[in-house]
């Protein structure tokens, strides 16, 4: 990000927050900005830094009749993931960071921290961010301030999270706590120096203090690694807090549907990274007479209402969705979205005509393209021309089937949950969890292919709980007794309903059993349908599947042969799932809840009968 000064910024502003003032203080006198600036979030200011980053060669500026107000950024070839080894919770005790997370003593870290950010800065503007994560009128609002020495995330920030003198104001008024999130790219410019598009470090640290609920980010300027309210606030800290508070913090899409009797309906869905949360948010029902609203497309904070009901809220204002596969077929209300402008696409390939293409953007591939790595590509080139992992960074507003119920601070009631992963073999297209807590057992259980949204092997199945993997901020077996006993609390008639679902299953072919996308409403209304007591199911060892003809197929031309593949229990692909399941349970240890446990035994049982 060509962070060198931005030279109109230099004006200092202050604060009446005295911890704030502080830690701003106490963070430059460690990073040796050049200039400060505090970001007040307006149209002049982003079009300001924008400009800056134009010049600088961190962006290219789109057409405008294409993609108004829009800009691609091109990466560091090796920054553009998550770094999942190189992500940290720091808790006082190692046992409370669990098996699933990278552990280091605190006070140890601080030293590498203090040595890493030392002179970070010298060269560059440092930013200071304040932003709060869902409504700013919410009853107890989120707030973080993330410093930073790159445009590029304040720019990207601004369509993620509402930031600047607006949330400023509340949190000195309020005299509020809010989450210190400091990041650094990790590349300090020495008098002169010419900077490089995309500054970062080869050394890479993503870190979390959960008790102190404070956040650092070293080295990385991709966005699950440097817009640090989204997977660092939003999931890992707001995971602890959550459990602390008694809400639930979550990776999860939000979604209304609407039956043709008018009825609405409210479902939530963890899928891993890159495996379909904002492609369902977005869904276009090909079924007659149903309607889809979206209020979120990777992250949902739920809690108990007044009545026992569990509700959700969106603490996102943007879309920070996988570019490739989203497409005018796949996905028309991304596509109309992205259209309109102000977006930041990263990682994306050129069109000859100033605008962006990626695979599966459109049916007809460009004879001619500048690929993300800024080399000529045609069809005959042989890789891909946008990252796999690229990126669309979108304002929510600019959906148009947003649901009015995104601003309501109170979040709408869940009447669902998905749980849903990419596997090849073994899980349906559907299944319904017998009850809540069996439910659970399916999510802490859930398994998926690793994608190319984190560094490292693609393609390889691990378990993934919840979808939370990589984002749980605390002890993973105590996570799962959160969800169990916090749900004690909430009206047990009003519980949601689990389901599992697969929109991945491989036919003998080896392609897709399944057409998934818009024709996933199919397997949705049978979801409803089954919370209505309408639609027929059948009881397997695993749970609740479609009886024969009870999932909606008029009109969809899908072979038989695939229908049976994709929906299909077998016994064989599932006692080795149960071993599977069995190594994952033992890494819990002492802290694998003892009703999870019993679940495995459940499910071995009713198998061996
Ligand atoms: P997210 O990262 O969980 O939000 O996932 P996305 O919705 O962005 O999708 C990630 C990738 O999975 C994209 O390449 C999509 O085209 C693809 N995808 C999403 N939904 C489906 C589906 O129903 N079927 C198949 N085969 N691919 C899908
Ligand atoms: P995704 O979000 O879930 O849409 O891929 C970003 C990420 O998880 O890295
Ligand atoms: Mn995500
Ligand atoms: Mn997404």
């Amino acid at each position: 990000m060509g962070n060198a000064p931005v030279q109109e910024s230099v004006e200092q502003a202050t604060t009446t927050h005295e911890g704030l003032a502080a830690w701003v203080a106490e963070v430059a006198a460690l990073t040796l900005p050049e200039s400060i600036r505090w970001v007040d979030g307006s149209v002049q200011e982003y079009a300001l830094l924008t400009d800056h980053l134009v010049n600088e060669g961190t962006l290219t500026r789109l057409n405008p009749e294409l993609f108004p107000n829009s800009f691609a950024a091109f990466s560091d070839p090796k920054d553009v993931a998550r770094v999942e080894g190189r992500t940290f919770i720091c808790s006082e005790k190692e046992r409370d960071a669990g098996f699933t997370n990278n552990w280091m003593d605190p006070a140890a870290m601080k030293e590498i921290l203090d040595e890493k950010f030392a002179g970070s800065m010298r060269g560059r503007t440092m930013f200071v961010i304040p932003f709060v994560m869902g409504p700013l009128d919410a009853q107890d609002p989120k707030f973080g301030v993330e410093i930073t020495d790159s445009a590029y995330v304040v720019a990207s920030m601004r369509i993620m999270a509402q930031i600047g003198s607006e949330v400023l104001r509340k949190i000195e008024e309020t005299n509020a706590f809010f989450v210190p999130a400091l990041h650094s790219v990790g590349a300090p410019l020495a008098p002169g120096e010419k900077d490089v598009p995309w500054p970062c470090n080869e050394e890479k640290w993503i870190v979390h203090f959960p008790e102190e609920r404070a956040i650092f980010s070293y080295g990385s300027g991709y966005g699950g690694n440097a817009l640090l309210g989204k997977k660092c606030f939003a999931l890992r800290i707001a995971s602890v807090m959550a459990r602390d508070e008694g809400w639930l913090a979550e990776h999860m899409l939000i979604l209304k549907l609407i039956s043709p009797e008018n009825k609405a309906y409210h479902v939530a869905a963890a899928f891993p990274s890159a495996c379909g949360k904002t492609n369902l948010a977005l869904l276009q029902p090909t079924i007659p007479g149903w309607k889809a609203e979206t209020l979120g497309d990777d992250i949902n904070w739920m809690r108990f209402g007044k009545e026992g009901e569990l509700r959700a809220v969106n603490p996102e204002a943007g879309l920070f969705g996988v570019a490739p596969g989203t497409g005018w077929s796949t996905n028309p209300n991304a596509m109309a979205a992205i259209v309109k402008g102000n977006s930041i696409f990263t990682n994306v390939a050129l069109t000859d005509d100033g605008g962006v293409w990626w695979e599966g953007m459109t049916n007809e591939v460009p004879a001619h393209l500048t690929d993300w790595r800024g080399q000529d590509w045609t069809p005959e080139t042989g890789r891909p021309a946008a990252h796999p992992n690229s990126r669309f960074c979108t304002p929510i507003d600019q959906v148009d089937m947003l649901s009015p119920d995104y601003y309501s601070p109170e979040g709408v009631e869940i009447d669902a949950i998905l749980f849903g992963g990419r596997r090849k073999t073994t899980i349906p297209l559907v299944t319904q969890a017998r009850d809540w807590t069996h439910g659970i057992f399916m999510g802490s259980t859930l398994s998926s292919e690793t994608t190319a949204a984190a560094t490292g092997a693609v393609g390889v199945v691990r378990r993934d709980p919840m979808a939370m993997l990589p984002f749980i901020g605390y002890d993973a077996g105590d996570y799962l007794k959160h969800w169990i006993d916090l749900s004690a609390g909430g009206n047990q008639e009003r519980l949601p309903k689990i389901f599992l679902v697969n929109w991945f299953r491989r036919n003998a072919e080896g392609g897709f059993a399944w057409p998934g996308f818009s024709e996933n409403s199919r397997v949705l209304k049978w979801i409803i349908e089954r919370i209505e007591g309408k639609a027929a199911a059948v009881e397997t060892p695993i749970g609740f599947v479609p009886a024969e003809g009870a999932l909606d197929l008029a009109g969809l031309e899908v072979s038989d042969a695939d229908i049976a593949d994709a929906l299909k229990v077998d016994a064989a692909e599932w006692k080795e799932e149960l071993a599977g399941i069995d190594e994952w349970y033992a890494r819990f240890g002492d802290s694998l809840p003892a009703e999870m446990a019993a679940e495995l035994e459940g499910l071995k049982q009713r198998f061996a009968a």
